[in-house]
């Protein structure tokens, strides 16, 4: 049966995201192309989507044009095959290098190439480029969702005040994701950034949610674990989607794994376990 109790708001719309999805980096290669796993990754990648859309009804999926080189795109791109397109919302990245105006349409049209669609859900740009000013970014952005290419745009690295800045460059829409570092171990996001995204409305899209596994062994993870019979991975996981617009993106080409992640969705540690692992 489908749960939509774990799908978060965007901003300005009637659509929803789901609270876990899928990361890829490393899936499809780092810096360059890696094909020797390609049957793995599509066959994971499928799971995931599947599972996902039978379980919430959706299901989220992250990749960039730097992963693999855009193999990671290829990837999801022939894992989208037998699902409906409405199904799958796909947020893919700009690299910090195609920020000026051409460049960034450019990258565009390579990525919806690659992902083998006519639109991306969400399109970020990964990370700030100092040598490039947002405005002509922002005019970019705006001119792919004009013309429908994309259907949200968002950022990520960014703090308030670039943050800030880039909104105000955007005249028909705005920015409604943020995609920043956020996890047991990593909480410097809480300072500024977060509070001023759930302010806005802004939903934030935690990367390295697991610290590639390294929250997996904190003391109070894997008691909690004990006492919920649920994973180090499922407890860590539901501390962020506890918070208000927060999604996490735990990366896994491992089907136990995914099908774990996708079974944070749905349920809640008590207020007083939260506590606990926020102290
Ligand atoms: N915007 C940015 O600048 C940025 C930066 C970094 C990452 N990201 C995005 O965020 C995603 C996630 O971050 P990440 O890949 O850095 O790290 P992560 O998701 O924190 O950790 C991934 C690692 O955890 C393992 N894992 C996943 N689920 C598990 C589970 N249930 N139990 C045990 N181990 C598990 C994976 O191994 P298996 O594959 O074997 O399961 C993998 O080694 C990336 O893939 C990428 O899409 C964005």
């Amino acid at each position: 049966m489908i749960d939509t109790s774990d799908l978060k708001p965007i901003k300005g719309s009637m659509d929803k995201i789901p609270a876990i999805g899928m990361g890829t980096w490393r899936i499809g290669g780092n810096y360059a192309p890696n094909y020797s796993k390609d049957s793995l990754w599509i066959d994971a990648l499928k799971f995931g989507i599947g599972y996902s859309i039978e379980k919430v009804g959706l299901a989220l999926i992250d990749t960039a044009e730097l992963y693999g080189a855009g193999h990671s795109e290829e990837l999801v791109g022939k894992s989208l095959r037998g699902f409906s397109r409405e199904e799958v919302f796909i947020t893919t990245k700009v690299k910090p290098e195609n920020l000026s105006y051409n460049k960034l349409v450019k990258a565009a049209e390579g990525s919806l190439r690659r992902l083998q669609t006519d639109y991306i859900d969400l399109y970020l740009v990964h990370w700030p480029n100092p040598r490039i000013p947002i405005s002509e970014t922002m005019r970019a952005m705006e001119k792919l969702y004009n013309d429908g290419l994309i259907r949200y745009i968002g950022v990520s690295n960014f703090d308030k005040e670039l943050l800030e800045e880039a909104r105000s460059y955007l005249s028909v829409t705005d920015i409604v994701v943020n995609q920043v570092k956020y996890s047991l171990l990593d909480r410097s996001a809480e300072k500024e950034i977060i509070p001023y995204c759930q302010k806005e409305g802004i939903i934030i899209m935690a990367y390295t949610p697991l610290e590639r596994g390294e929250v997996l062994r904190l003391r109070n993870v894997i008691k909690l674990a004990e006492k919920y019979g649920k994973t180090p991975a499922q407890i860590a996981l539901n501390w962020l989607i506890s918070k208000p617009l927060v999604v996490a993106i735990p990366k896994s080409e491992n089907r136990n794994h995914i099908k774990e992640n996708i079974d944070t969705m749905g349920w809640r540690l008590s207020e007083e376990d939260l506590k606990i692992l926020e102290d």
